[in-house]
């Protein structure tokens, strides 16, 4: 819940100006819901996409306050964040809900970037792959891996959302592999583009390092979205990282 028209505008003229020349990168940003117009006006027919911070669960109806799935693509949204901790917690969002969000987002056209991770206290206890892995069953159990074909997945320990302190290499590699493993059917491999993206304190200086990791495929970063040239920093090391691996 962050911005404004006018800062939202000197953000995004940023963005466009300094990452136009990226070729390997994709980047969307996801705004809050009044800003959606704002973000088609300004990033169509660029190399930025766009889309939101939630969804309803619901596709249309008496749900005041709601916004739902065609709402979002009536402004060109192709992706939407669903089930940020954010939510789960000051909203009491519960996984089950989350999974049917999951499930209408595919079904309208929308790629859900499904965003899950431990508490520290669960780190500490060591039950962290546990607890990601109740989260992805939610909709593993009701839908099946096959919807995570062409989906997106962002590990964010809890722990590491705001706080300035990323997890490390290790740590994410051994999550997102979890990950990968628990979503990929062996038959399906070749033709899954599932990504999974770490998120928690991605920043200009730990960026290269994340991006090298095995099985990270992206970022999804929070509070450096909102500085452009931190934002274009952590972009260009995801071009420089997508450069070295197709050299
Ligand atoms: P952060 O936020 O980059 O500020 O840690 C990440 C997030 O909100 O998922």
């Amino acid at each position: 819940m962050h911005g404004n028209l006018q800062q939202n505008a000197t953000l995004l003229n940023a963005y466009l100006n300094d990452l136009s020349s990226l070729s390997h990168t994709q980047i969307v940003v996801c705004v809050p819901y009044p800003y959606l117009a704002q973000a088609q006006q300004m990033l169509q027919h660029t190399n930025i996409a766009w889309g939101a911070q939630n969804m309803a669960k619901f596709e249309f109806g008496a749900y005041t306050g709601e916004v739902g799935a065609e709402m979002l693509k009536d402004f060109g949204a192709q992706y939407v964040i669903l089930g940020h901790s954010e939510r789960s917690t000051a909203y009491c969002e519960s996984d089950e809900n989350i999974a049917d969000k999951f499930m209408l987002a595919i079904h309208h056209g929308l790629t859900p970037v499904l965003c899950v991770g431990e508490t520290l206290i669960e780190r500490e206890a060591g039950v962290m792959q546990m607890v990601v892995g109740k989260q992805l069953d939610a909709i593993v159990s009701k839908f099946g891996v096959k919807v995570f074909e062409h989906a997106i997945v962002s590990y964010e320990p809890i722990w590491a959302i705001g706080t300035g302190l990323a997890a490390s290499p290790v740590q994410a590699e051994a999550m997102h592999q979890f990950i990968r493993q628990k979503l990929t059917q062996p038959s399906s491999q070749s033709e899954s583009t599932l990504k999974i993206l770490y998120g928690g304190s991605v920043n200009a200086q730990n960026a290269v390092q994340l991006f090298s990791v095995n099985g990270i495929d992206g970022g999804l970063v929070g509070k450096c979205s909102l500085h452009a040239q931190d934002f274009v920093k952590i972009c260009q090391a995801a071009e420089q990282v997508c450069e070295m691996l197709v050299t």
